[in-house]
């Protein structure tokens, strides 16, 4: 009975975080990610079909969704990197939401 109580204890914990992390998926919010596109990756890259101005030596957006999967992606945005792209200083839920807008392109 003892033994049964605590096993049952480990897995409501295990449920917990995995609704967590599923919580957080669940989150990554598109719409704000192409906001934050047009704030902060718009002057170089081009973010959205039909879009006026942007540098013509700098990836479109829909490539780089072809490109890379999503951990990719996120890792390259989370980390510093050594690229003509510059080094931005974005929280976990701005490149989650950035991500998705990114892939979202593909298609
Ligand atoms: C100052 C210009 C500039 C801005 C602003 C900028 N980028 Fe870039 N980005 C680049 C350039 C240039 C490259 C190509 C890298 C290279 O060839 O070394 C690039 C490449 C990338 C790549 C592909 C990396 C690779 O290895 O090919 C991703 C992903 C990316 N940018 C995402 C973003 C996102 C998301 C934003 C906005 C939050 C952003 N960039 C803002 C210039 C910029």
């Amino acid at each position: 009975m003892q033994l049964e109580s605590g096993g049952g204890a480990g897995l409501g914990l295990a449920i917990f975080f995995l609704l967590i992390s599923a919580g957080n998926a669940a989150a990554a919010d598109s719409a704000n990610g192409q906001r934050l596109a047009e704030r902060w990756c718009a002057e170089c890259h081009m973010i959205a079909p039909g879009q006026q101005r942007a540098s013509d030596t700098v990836p479109t957006f829909a490539e780089i969704g072809g490109r890379f999967d999503e951990t990719t992606l996120a890792t390259f945005l989370a980390s510093p990197h050594h690229s003509r792209m510059p080094n931005l200083s974005l929280s976990r839920s701005e490149i989650t939401d950035l991500v998705a807008y990114i892939k979202g392109l593909e298609r």
